[in-house]
């Protein structure tokens, strides 16, 4: 029998404190402690605006995080922004006079909003011209050049909780040293405070569905026309282990891929110090310059290391892994091993050739023949039947004759790239070849460029049709009313290169779609990097959907979903 015993009562005052007396007494407290009290304080608006390569938009990725960390709103547009982040591009003449001619526009935006600070970052901010881009952005209150955009809260004096909008810069110039003949921070701690962010959340990642993973900064190569070993300083590879921690989270994140970033990705790791647990990576490089690389980490053990993150299905927890730019010197048969053994990493290669002539190639400083550069196309293509293609042409470079723009078309056709990324040179300065004579005139530098990218059309257009009819694998990342997020060039394409092609989100003409009840325009990639439109449902997007190509324009794919 269950013995029943009364509720126990509990003690109860006898005199209720008087509600509306303790009300008053901790008004009086707070209006004592007032002073003390930080001031609301709302936090100026950012907008980030991006020109450039994919090392850009990453970058900036962490400038808009770092920003948010801070409390500070992304603005809808630059003119509701009080702080305006201009993330430059300096590989052509023409990209920085994209920014250099918004200087009026920028000063007339201040007008309006007396707070408005414009911060310049990115390649066009090089230490040795520090003391002329007053000058020549008069617009701009801060210049940050890429190794000291993790500097950005801090500069702007937002990292106290009580910046105010309106906020008061600090303009000193960081430390620097000179490594090679490049200025970089003194203390360059890309690596390490990329970890940080990654920790801290504090990467603001465009897309949902696709994210860039940098892995190496700078770069180490002497290609005579580029200015991106003087914007960008030397290549500083980021720790191995750091790399897998951030592809693990952008797996428990539910990313579908992964591209890793690197302006010469090929030699991730030789700048690491050496480790037992890499004793078995050799160099095998036969040709040019030798850099020590043995039981250093390399891109080829980083690709099956992110391979071997899987989920639980036991497939990689990333499904596409790619990697970008790659040089031809540094594309090791270990390199090529790895891209047809890791399931992950994608049936796609850009490999930039320049021109089709090897005379041109040495006055470009390129480290390799036309030869060595088809042995590898050769290697390729063994090792990963219908590997897709892409490359970057530069036309019209000092001395370039009839005969050796003729030799590039040639090699065009006989590769047979699937997309082109064509430019007509532009002297910068700094470099080594604005030493030399800029002998071809500009309207041949046009003709020329205009013939080759007629001529990639015809081809890319026949590789293109080579699909019709197959079903292929899309990763859907735009529908039409999410059109905001730009799709670069070919998955792995080349950088902001000023070209042919479309942007990404653009269709061929050709190829209209039309939805059905309930569906909207769709478009993502195949492994190969071949940009796809289709209709569907707008849940789609993320997600891989199976389609049947059923026309084929020079730019892109149209499927229906089967
Ligand atoms: N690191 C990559 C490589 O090895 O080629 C590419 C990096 S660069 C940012 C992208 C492309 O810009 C190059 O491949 C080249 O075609 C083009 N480029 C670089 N400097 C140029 C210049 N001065 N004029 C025209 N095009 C240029
Ligand atoms: Fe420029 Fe690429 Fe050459 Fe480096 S490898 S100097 S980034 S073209
Ligand atoms: Fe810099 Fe990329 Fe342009 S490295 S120069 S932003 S193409």
């Amino acid at each position: 029998m269950i013995e029943t015993r009364p509720a126990r009562a509990l003690p109860v005052l006898d005199a209720q404190p008087d509600a509306s007396a303790a009300r008053e007494s901790l008004h009086a407290l707070d209006g004592r402690l007032a002073e003390f009290r930080p001031e609301e304080v709302r936090r100026p608006s950012f907008f980030v605006w991006t020109l450039g390569c994919q090392m850009n938009k990453s970058d900036s990725e962490e400038m808009a995080g770092r920003l948010l960390a801070a409390g500070c709103p992304e603005a809808a547009s630059p003119d509701e922004a009080d702080i305006l982040v201009i993330n430059t591009c300096a590989i052509r003449e023409t990209a920085e006079a994209k920014v250099v001619g918004r200087q009026g526009r920028l000063a007339q935006l201040k007008g309006g909003n007396p707070a408005l600070r414009v911060v310049l970052t990115g390649c066009a901010v090089r230490e040795l011209d520090r003391t002329r881009l007053p000058r020549r952005y008069p617009a701009v209150d801060l210049f940050l050049r890429p190794d000291e955009e993790p500097e950005i809260v801090d500069r702007l004096g937002l990292a106290s909780a009580q910046a105010p909008i309106g906020i008061a810069i600090d303009v000193h110039t960081a430390r620097t040293t000179v490594v090679n003949r490049t200025v970089v921070s003194a203390a360059d701690m890309l690596p390490a405070t990329r970890a940080d962010a990654v920790a801290a959340g504090a990467v603001h990642r465009a897309s949902p569905v696709s994210a860039w993973l940098p892995i190496v900064y700078g770069c180490d190569k002497t290609c005579t026309y580029c200015i991106v070993p003087f914007t960008r300083g030397p290549e500083r590879s980021r720790p191995f282990d750091d790399v897998i921690a951030e592809a693990r989270a952008l797996a428990a994140a539910g990313y579908r891929e992964v591209t890793l970033l690197g302006q010469n990705v090929n030699s991730y790791g030789h700048d690491l110090p050496a480790e037992p647990r890499f004793d078995h990576v050799r160099p095998e490089r036969t040709t040019g310059r030798r850099i020590e690389r043995a039981a250093r980490p390399d891109l080829a053990e980083l690709l099956r290391a992110i391979d071997a993150i899987e989920g639980p299905d036991g497939r990689p927890a990333l499904p596409r892994l790619r990697f970008l730019t790659s040089h031809p010197w540094d594309l090791s048969d270990r390199l090529i091993e790895a891209l047809a053994g890791a399931r992950s990493v994608c049936e796609h290669l850009h490999l930039p050739v320049q021109s089709g002539d090897d005379a041109v190639l040495r006055r470009m400083g390129r480290q390799y023949t036309i030869a060595h550069y088809l042995d590898r196309i050769r290697a390729l293509r063994d090792a990963v039947p219908g590997i897709a293609l892409s490359t970057d042409v530069i036309v019209g470079f000092c001395g370039e004759s009839d005969a050796q723009y003729e030799a590039t078309l040639d090699l065009l056709r006989e590769v047979r790239f699937d997309q082109v990324f064509a430019a007509a040179f532009s002297p910068r300065p700094g470099t080594p070849a604005w030493h030399l004579p800029d002998d071809v005139p500009a309207g041949t530098k046009r003709e020329r460029l205009n013939g080759l990218l007629a001529l990639q059309e015809e081809i890319s257009l026949d590789r293109n049709r080579e699909w019709l009819g197959r079903h292929v694998e899309v990763l859907v990342d735009q529908s039409a009313m999410s059109a905001g997020h730009e799709h670069d060039g070919p998955a792995g394409g080349s950088t902001e290169v000023g070209v042919q092609a479309p942007e990404g989100g653009a269709a061929d003409p050709a190829a209209p779609l039309a939805p059905g009840p309930g569906e909207v325009r769709l478009a993502g990639r195949t492994r190969e990097g071949k940009l796809v439109h289709l209709a569907g449902p707008e849940t789609l997007v993320g997600t891989f959907v199976t389609a049947r190509i059923v026309h084929a324009g020079p730019f892109s794919l149209r499927g229906v979903r089967t």
